[in-house]
This record gives C-alpha cells, sequence and structure tokens, in this order.
C-alpha cells in the first residue's frame, strides 16, 4: 500500500522521554563552552538545564559566569559586549568589573545599591568550561577531575545536541555489555573491575579494535567518570604505538535533553630506527594521518549510540544478565547527583533496592 497524504505522520521511535523525563536534572559541575571557544573579549550565552548562563574571559585569562539578566532592567547580558575587563549591558549601558559589581551607569551617575551581577561557580579543566549547579543552590562541595592531556598536539574538538538524558552518556561507560553488539569490540574482557570512589569511579576493558587504513590491533581501555557529567576514555592500540584519549562533557540543557562535547587527544610513539630528519618528518605526517583517522574513529564511535540514547528510556529496575557490566553499583553511585526526593518519586524504594544488588 502507499497511502497518500501521510507524509506529515509521526512515525518511529518517540524521542527519549519526550513526555515524563525519568530522571530530573543531576547537581554538579557540567560543561558550558570548550576552553578556546572563550577568547577575551568574547561574551558567550549557553544553555544549562533550562536556564541561559553568560560566559565571558577576562584578559588575565580568568572566565566568569553569571546569570544572564542585567540587575537594572533586565536586559539579556549575552547580547552585551567587553570593554577591558568589564560587561557592558546592550541596553543602558550600565558597566559591570571583573568582580560583578556595578562600576558605572551609562548616565554617568553612581550605580545603583545592590547591583552586582549573580557570579556562577565557573573552572576550566580538561580543555572545557564547566559551571556548577545544584538544586538548592548549594556552594560546591567537590571539584572535577582533572585528566592528563596527551601528547603535545592540540586536542580536536565536535560537539552534539540530541534528546535524552545525559546520565546515559556517563552509565555508557560501564555498560560493558554494549560495545561488543553495537561498537563491534570483539573478545572484550574486563582487565580492572570498575571501582567507584567518591565522585569518581574507573573502569579498564581490554579488546581488539580494527583501525582505517591500519588493521586489527589489541585494544587498552580506561573509563573514568566524574559526576554526571564528564567521561575520559584513554585507549592504546599497542601495535601501532597510538594512545588516545577523549573527554566526552555532558550537560542538560532542557528536561529531556543534552549536548554533549567531545575534546580528542592523540600520542604516536617515534619511529626509532629511521635517522633524525627522517623520523621526525614522518612522526609529523603519520601523526597528522592518525590524528584524522582516530578523530574521525571517535566520532564515529560515539554517534553509534546516539539513536539508542535519543529514543531510549531510564529502564528502572534494568532486567540486568550475566555479560553486563557493573550497571547496578553505577546507578547506586549515581544517586548521590540528584534531589533525593525527586528521585525517591521516580524510582519505588523496592526497585532501587533492586537497582542495588544487581551487578554484571
Ligand atoms: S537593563 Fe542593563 S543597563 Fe539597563
Ligand atoms: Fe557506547
Amino acid at each position: 500500500m502507499n497511502p497518500r497524504h501521510t507524509r506529515s505522520l509521526t512515525e518511529g521511535p518517540s524521542p527519549a522521554d519526550a513526555h515524563a523525563p525519568a530522571l530530573p536534572y543531576p547537581d554538579g559541575w557540567f560543561a558550558v563552552a570548550f576552553a578556546a571557544e572563550l577568547v577575551p573579549g568574547t561574551v558567550l550565552t549557553r544553555p544549562l538545564q533550562g536556564e541561559d548562563v553568560v560566559l565571558y574571559r577576562l584578559r588575565d585569562g580568568g572566565v566568569r559566569a553569571v546569570r544572564p539578566y542585567c540587575p537594572h532592567l533586565g536586559a539579556h547580558l549575552g547580547l552585551g559586549a567587553m570593554e577591558g575587563d568589564d560587561l557592558i549591558c546592550p541596553f543602558h549601558r550600565f558597566a559591570f568589573g571583573p568582580d560583578g559589581s556595578c562600576v558605572r551607569t551609562g548616565y554617568g551617575t553612581p550605580p545603583p545599591p545592590s547591583s552586582d551581577l549573580a557570579a556562577l561557580p565557573v573552572r576550566e579543566v580538561n580543555d572545557t568550561v564547566f559551571v556548577w549547579r545544584h538544586h538548592d543552590g548549594r556552594a560546591p562541595d567537590w571539584e572535577p577531575v582533572t585528566w592528563h592531556a596527551l601528547g603535545t598536539r592540540a586536542p580536536r574538538f565536535a560537539a552534539w545536541e540530541m534528546p535524552g538524558h545525559s546520565q546515559d552518556v556517563v552509565e555508557n561507560t560501564v555498560d560493558l555489555g554494549h560495545f561488543g553488539p553495537l561498537h563491534g569490540w570483539g573478545e572484550s574482557e574486563v582487565a580492572e573491575p570498575a571501582v567507584f570512589d567518591g565522585r569518581s569511579f574507573r573502569v579498564s576493558v581490554r579488546s581488539r579494535e580494527r583501525v582505517p587504513l591500519l588493521g586489527e590491533s589489541p585494544l587498552e581501555v580506561t573509563l573514568e567518570g566524574c559526576g554526571i557529567s564528564q567521561v575520559h576514555v584513554c585507549t592504546a592500540l599497542p601495535r601501532f604505538g597510538v594512545r588516545t584519549c577523549a573527554l566526552y562533557a555532558t550537560t542538560m540543557i532542557a528536561p529531556a535533553a543534552f549536548q554533549l562535547r567531545q575534546a580528542s587527544r592523540l600520542d604516536v610513539a617515534e619511529p626509532g630506527a629511521l635517522p633524525g630528519p627522517a623520523a621526525r618528518w614522518l612522526s609529523r605526517s603519520l601523526t597528522r594521518l592518525l590524528a584524522g583517522v582516530m578523530f574521525r574513529g571517535n566520532c564515529e564511535f560515539v554517534a553509534q549510540d546516539f539513536p539508542v540514547w535519543a529514543t531510549k528510556r531510564y529502564q528502572s529496575p534494568p532486567r540486568l544478565a550475566r555479560g553486563d557490566g557493573p550497571i547496578g553499583p553505577f546507578r547506586h553511585w549515581a544517586r548521590q547527583f540528584y534531589p533525593p526526593d525527586r528521585l525517591r518519586a521516580h524510582v519505588p524504594s523496592s526497585v532501587r533496592s533492586a537497582e542495588g544488588s544487581r551487578s554484571g
């Protein structure tokens, strides 16, 4: 049958949790920009959990994050501009100094009382700018982990936005069962079992991977997470002398939508058998080639998850099987990042205890 007038009908899987998000916004540090985007003089507006955040960089390199509305009459400061280290509101040109205080009006009159900008805690780590957000307005009581910066080359960046919940990105790293079926890894085994410690976790896996142009190699992967916001994936392909690390930073922007930022770095062992200049030329050319191949590979790898994340629901309790990763311990660990009352409303106590007791 080839029915007419069906082009506008909805079909296919619905967006993830579009009608009833199963998890609330998490608390913690969340990526709002790559550090390289925020050059001095730039004013950026970025979404974070249903609100805008305005970012700018001072001449000494310091980063500021503020709520978006001017204390004077509410203009959006994301439309403003920097003059030296002052943020200038576009509406009446009130100026705000590096500490957020109003230093002058556009009329040459004294600033009004209580007219400071509402500053947000901000950190710059792992090539990324993170802003703190807590459901009850609490000040930061932990810091985002700083991971190593592999090699000497600048990182390569990518970013995506899709329906779903950011916890699925973080949970993905301990979902060891999906690496074979979805990503095509063969013969995976856990090299170091998952350890959940405070705000972080870590697990190591051994497998094999086929790299375009190069062939197959044993693959060693260490996966680390920090909060419901960032994951560090470190891989080694010993046969080719290649190591990569990629930061994945994920940020809820609306109740059922998130952004994902990827910053990838690459390191290649020097080819030792050749004399100096030839070795350097070969190393540079090889590194350039491999950087492109591995970066595209990283992007394609993570994109294999996108259709699943964008249409799945938070299955609670999950019906886990032998061969799954430590999903149960992960979910137990993840609860610390949510408002307890909101989570309880979503996950009945009988289900919570079942989740905690199951793992692969
Ligand atoms: S609203 Fe910002 S200066 Fe008036
Ligand atoms: Fe995945």
